[in-house]
């Protein structure tokens, strides 16, 4: 969406994977402190998002939404206050049909007056999910098209003046990422995630095919970072590696102010963060996928390309490619610089590496050129 938002894919939390409906005040208050001060905030995690459950289930004489004045006694504006005073930026959660999800009043036919009571109330980000779009069916289905209910909540954001970034949750109904650039900073591409290495897996073949709909300001969601929620520290480390080769936004779904610092660690690696705030804004794509062993790769700004070998099996496995299967020609030879170790080695051209089962190793690869011999210079933007 060509709003100046996400020109790089956000970064944030949402409360939902970790706390269901129990959204509160003090949950985004402690969370949004608990980023200040762990090193969340300064490795680029910039918005704190309230999911569902957070209203009161009528509005009220004049038509507004209430936020449960039990959960918020300061309301998502004093709440809204306080994350800004951190330097940080707040979301909330609205729906495109009737209802949300779970059942409080959706904004479908109010989306102006929604709109307006967020930028009043200082919200920064939007996410609108897809429960009731017939008033009926939880699951989306029937009702005005989800391109039409999810195009007139973007006219009203864009009416009230304040920048919201607009994140589709659109569970790739409609194959939401044929339209979803127009209309959202983001577009979720499947249903929901669980704290589990199937269910982590299979979104990731279902979103890595979809590179080609992505790029700033528009963004493939394959759903928020299950990390530190159950997976082992290998798994999670797995997830973070894809989801910044596939330039996904990066939302923690986890308890942080309680986060182990194994947890902490892997979402504020910051050359994995690099690739999926790189500028180029190129979602990875697969170079080789075969017996469970996945290579991807990802184009930088600065010439470099990130590869990743990704072990879907539960056995060690070694993964292999090349620089030039990658991208990269014209060197002798290429510095490759791992991500999770920060070890660094040279190659004239093979990548392999010793993957443990359910694992990823990630390189940053520089020399020589990229972009398929086509005699690009570093930085060049290829169409
Ligand atoms: C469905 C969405 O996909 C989830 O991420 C979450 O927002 C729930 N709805 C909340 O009801």
């Amino acid at each position: 969406l060509n709003n100046q938002l996400a020109l790089t894919p956000q970064m944030g939390f949402n409360d939902w994977n970790a706390y269901g409906c129990n959204v509160s005040e003090s949950l985004i208050k402690s969370t949004a402190l608990a980023m200040h001060n762990d090193g969340m905030q300064a490795a680029g995690y910039q918005y704190v998002n309230i999911d569902d459950c957070w209203l009161t289930h009528n509005r009220d004489s004049s038509g507004q939404l209430v936020p449960d004045p039990a959960k918020f006694p300061d309301g998502i504006s004093g709440t809204a206050a306080y994350v800004h005073s951190l330097g940080l930026k707040l979301g909330i959660y609205e729906d495109a049909g009737t209802m949300t999800c779970a059942g409080y009043p959706g904004s479908l036919g109010h989306e102006q007056t929604d709109a307006n009571s967020f930028a009043a109330w200082g919200v920064d980000y939007l996410k609108y999910d897809n429960c009731y779009a017939d008033g009926v069916h939880q699951s989306g289905d029937g009702g005005p098209s989800a391109q039409s209910r999810y195009t007139t909540m973007r006219d009203a954001l864009a009416k009230t003046g304040r920048p919201i970034l607009f994140s589709l949750c659109s569970w790739g109904l409609d194959s939401v990422w044929n339209w979803g650039s127009g209309v959202g900073n983001s577009w979720r591409t499947t249903g929901d995630i669980n704290a589990s290495f199937g269910s982590m897996l299979s979104i990731f073949h279902s979103n890595v095919g979809l590179a080609s709909h992505a790029g700033p300001g528009a963004w493939n969601d394959p759903d928020m970072l299950e990390v530190g929620n159950g997976m082992s520290a290998t798994e999670d480390r797995s997830e973070f590696s894809l989801w910044a080769e596939m330039a996904a936004p990066l939302i923690s779904g986890t308890n942080l102010a309680n986060a182990s610092s194994t947890t902490l660690a892997t979402l504020t690696n910051s050359r994995v963060i690099a690739v999926d705030q790189d500028s180029l804004g190129k979602q990875g794509t697969e170079v080789s996928s075969s017996g469970g062993l996945d290579v991807l790769a990802k184009p930088l700004a600065n010439g470099d390309v990130s590869v990743a070998l990704f072990n879907e099996n539960s056995g060690t496995a070694t993964i292999n490619t090349t620089v030039a299967a990658i991208g990269k020609t014209g060197a002798s030879g290429y510095t490759l610089t791992d991500l999770w170790s920060g070890a660094t080695s040279t190659t004239t051209g093979a990548i392999s590496a010793s993957v443990p089962g359910h694992g990823t190793v990630m390189f940053r690869v520089a020399g020589g050129t990229s972009g398929g011999g086509g005699g690009s210079s570093p930085g060049e933007v290829h169409a």
